[in-house]
């Protein structure tokens, strides 16, 4: 089998708070394989959040072992991280995250531009992301030109422009309607068909029905891990 994209073994994270500490994580393994479509679920302040900062490398364990795409990096510092984060990892976040002065094309183009890429390269490469996500006729709309949906469609072609190996969304649909975020789910599933490994953090059990795997966090400690053969279909109607 191939190595995992993420591997946690013993995983804990404790965050300190005023002379008091918060165990967010109390030890977790987990190994996600590449090619998989991952909802990671369970109750506000289990830990989910959390796990997903670490596992994005926007911060750390304090205990425990990480490896990314098959490296050690449970130990490696602030720069390492972030370089192998914009090689390798594009996220989306609840609240889309677009700058408001940017057009959709900038703010997709974003992401490569601390790679110096010719302007034609640019310009190609975020074309062809605002394309995957069916958004190449707003190219050069502000995000107040846009609605909720079509926002989030900008933000997930910049988390695609560096062709990453993993895409990692936290509640992507929650400032979503239901329809809307129906949409936003079938985006990422086709994604995932195209062969990127994803990762979703939701509240939604419809969402979490829409994956093959779900992993359940209670109190920072993983309560369930389950995998279904049969996905639900998205269909928007
Ligand atoms: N920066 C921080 N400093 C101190 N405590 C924190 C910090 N971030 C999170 N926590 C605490 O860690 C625990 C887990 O938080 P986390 O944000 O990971 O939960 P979550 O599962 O994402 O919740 P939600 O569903 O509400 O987003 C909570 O008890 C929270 O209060
Ligand atoms: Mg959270």
């Amino acid at each position: 089998m191939d190595s995992p994209v993420i591997r946690f073994q013993g995983a804990k994270k404790i965050y300190p708070m005023s002379g008091e500490t918060v165990e967010a994580l109390k030890g977790v393994d987990i190994n996600i394989y590449s090619g998989e479509l991952v909802a990671i679920m369970g109750p506000s302040g289990s830990g989910k959040s959390t796990l997903m900062h670490i596992a994005g490398l926007l911060d750390s364990l304090t205990e425990g072992k990480y490896w990314f795409d098959g490296e050690d990096v449970s130990f490696i510092s602030r720069d390492q991280q972030a370089d192998i984060r914009n090689k390798k990892i594009g996220f989306i976040f609840q609240s889309f995250n677009l700058l408001a002065r940017c057009t959709a094309q900038e703010n997709v183009e974003l992401p490569m531009l601390y790679q110096r890429p010719a302007p034609s390269n640019l310009h190609q490469k975020s074309m062809e992301a605002l394309r995957m996500v069916g958004m190449e006729n707003r190219s050069s709309h502000l995000p107040s030109q846009l609605s909720g949906g079509q926002q989030q469609r900008v933000a997930i072609a910049r988390a695609l422009i560096n062709d990453p190996t993993l895409i990692m969304a936290d509640e992507p649909t929650g400032n979503l309607d239901t329809k809307t975020g129906k949409e936003i789910m079938n985006t990422l599933a086709a994604l995932h068909k195209n062969g990127i490994t994803v990762i979703i953090v939701t509240h939604d059990h419809e969402v979490g029905q829409a994956t093959q795997r779900r992993i359940f966090l209670r109190d920072g400690l993983i309560e369930k891990d389950e995998k279904q053969a049969q996905v639900s279909g998205l269909i928007v109607s």
